[in-house]
C-alpha cells in the first residue's frame, strides 16, 4: 500500500517538474526568437476592470494576443458579453488554454484561434482587449484605429498606445494608470 502511495506521489511530482520544464523551455525559445513571452493579465488588474468597467450585454470582444485566454475567461465570467474570440501565436499558451477551458463553465462562449494579430479582421468587434508590451503597441497603433469599427472600444491594459490620447484612464488605488480606453471618437465610457 505504502509503495503505491509513493509511486503516485513520484508520478505527480514528475508531472509537475515536466510542466515546469516545458514552461521554461517555451520562455527560453520565445525570448530567443524575440517573440513576446506569455504573461497573463494580473489578478489585481482584472479586479479593477471588474469594478470600473461597463461592457454592454450581447456584444463581442477579441483579445489580441490572448495567451492561455486568462483575460477572456475573466470577461466571460463577469460581463454579459456573448461572443469572445482570442488569438495568439504561442502554441504552448493555446494548448494550456484549451486544457483549462475543459473545466470552465462558460467555455461555449469562447472561441480560440491560432493566428497573428496582424492577420485578424477586427472590424466587427465591439471591444478589443490588448495587454501587450510597448513595442507591439507602437507597431499596432495605426492598424488598430484604421480597421476598428465606429463605436468600438479598445481596452488596453498597462501599456498604452504611444501616440494617441486615451478617452479615459482607470487608475488603481495607488493612483497608477492601469487601464486605458480608446474609441475612434471621444465618449464617456464609465
Ligand atoms: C502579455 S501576454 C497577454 C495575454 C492575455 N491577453 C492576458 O491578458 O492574459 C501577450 C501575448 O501576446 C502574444 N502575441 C504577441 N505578439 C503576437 C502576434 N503578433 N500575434 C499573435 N499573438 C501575439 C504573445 O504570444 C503573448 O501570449
Amino acid at each position: 500500500m505504502i509503495f503505491w502511495h509513493w509511486l503516485i506521489l513520484w508520478i505527480l511530482l514528475g508531472g509537475w517538474i515536466f510542466l515546469l520544464f516545458l514552461y521554461f523551455f517555451h520562455l527560453f525559445m520565445s525570448l530567443r526568437q524575440k517573440k513576446a513571452p506569455y504573461i497573463g493579465s494580473y489578478p489585481r488588474h482584472l479586479r479593477l476592470m471588474k469594478q470600473k468597467l461597463f461592457l454592454a450585454p450581447g456584444e463581442s470582444l477579441i483579445d489580441l494576443g490572448c495567451g492561455d485566454g486568462k483575460a477572456l475567461r475573466f470577461f466571460s465570467r463577469y460581463f454579459p458579453i456573448t461572443h469572445l474570440v482570442w488569438c495568439d501565436t504561442n502554441r504552448f499558451a493555446l494548448w494550456r488554454g484549451r486544457f483549462l477551458n475543459r473545466f470552465f463553465p462558460f467555455a461555449d462562449r469562447l472561441s480560440l484561434r491560432y493566428g497573428d494579430i496582424k492577420a485578424q479582421d477586427i472590424s466587427w468587434y465591439d471591444y478589443i482587449y490588448m495587454f501587450l508590451f510597448p513595442h507591439y503597441m507602437e507597431d499596432l497603433e495605426e492598424r488598430i484605429f484604421a480597421s476598428m469599427k465606429e463605436g468600438a472600444v479598445v481596452v488596453v491594459n498597462t501599456f498604452p498606445f504611444p501616440w494617441r490620447e486615451p478617452d479615459q484612464i482607470i487608475k488603481d488605488q495607488q493612483w497608477r494608470e492601469v487601464i486605458f480606453l480608446y474609441t475612434k471618437k471621444n465618449k464617456q465610457l464609465c
